[in-house]
């Protein structure tokens, strides 16, 4: 079988089990199974009998929602790819614009940054690349997640420390603090899209019942003990207004970021 009718055949499928963009996922799969390129794939190569077994085995997966990133074992962030699988969050694009805020602070000296709830350690391998003199601390209370982040930083040389710890109770010091947490709140995860409420990990979504628990308990940190010049906090669709007047109310100057999609998504808070 051709490459791109093997595609068409998995659409399909993909899109009986209603998958949104099933052709888009489907080229994606058969490159995937067959190790295409793009250029090879439109070239609608014939592909052998081991590539037409594994696209089999990855399209399986997929139909059961197991996200395209888990499948791939990789997504892109910042132009770097980092590893991924059932244990850590993929990382999402709009993280992307939180690492500008800490990179556009942290100036040419030896900041300290705290990554609290580093997942992957996206946010923390990227910015300790992107600002070589600074010490960049990763924690989170998942061991699953620390394996990962060390795997990433391993992988593009980046010096991080990772701490096993409860946001950043672990840490003396810190000048920035960077933060996606979970913030989901509990009675909508079962609400989720598939690929997130089966196969991403409850520790990473899950943020209380209003999905602000662990956000107002790291800005309550922040504010009585670490004071950082910067505490760059992404949230929920609808959640930056109540966590802005809540770090205000804790004595930080806050401003509020959009994403690319227009959303408030980044709270950011000082208290120097
Ligand atoms: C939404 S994920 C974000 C992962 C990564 N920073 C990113 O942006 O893709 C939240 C992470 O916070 C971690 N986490 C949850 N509760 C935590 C806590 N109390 N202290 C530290 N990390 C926590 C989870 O294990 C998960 O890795």
């Amino acid at each position: 079988m051709r490459a791109r009718a093997a595609a068409r055949a998995a659409a399909a499928e993909l899109a009986r089990e209603g998958i949104p963009d099933p052709e888009f996922e489907a080229e994606y799969l058969v490159r995937q199974a067959a190790g295409l390129t793009r250029a090879q794939y439109f070239a609608d190569v014939e592909l052998p009998a081991s590539a037409q077994a594994r696209l089999r085995e990855l399209l399986d997966r997929r139909l059961q929602r197991e996200p395209a990133a888990y499948i791939a074992g990789t997504r892109e962030f910042y132009g770097l790819d980092f590893d991924v699988g059932p244990g850590v969050l993929v990382p999402r694009p709009e993280t992307e614009l939180l690492v500008d805020a800490v990179l556009r602070e942290c100036g040419p000296g030896g900041a300290t940054i705290i990554d609290a709830g580093t997942g992957s350690g996206c946010i923390a391998v990227t910015v300790a690349l992107r600002a070589p003199g600074a010490y960049v601390v990763g924690v989170d209370v998942s061991g699953d997640a620390l394996r990962v982040a060390r795997r990433n930083a391993r992988r593009h040389g980046a010096a991080v420390a990772f701490v096993r710890g409860d946001l950043a109770t672990a840490i003396r010091a810190a000048d920035i603090v960077a933060a996606n947490l979970p913030y989901i709140p509990s009675e909508e995860v079962v609400e989720l899209e598939p690929e997130v409420r089966y196969w991403e990990p409850a520790v990473a979504l899950d943020g209380g019942p209003d999905g602000t628990v662990l956000i107002r308990r790291l800005i309550d940190d922040c504010s009585t003990r670490l004071r950082p010049r910067l505490l760059a906090l992404e949230v929920g669709f609808g959640q930056a207004g109540d966590v802005a007047a809540y770090a205000a109310a804790n004595g930080a100057r806050v401003e509020v970021a959009k994403d690319l999609a227009g959303i408030d998504r980044h709270v950011l808070c000082r208290w120097t």
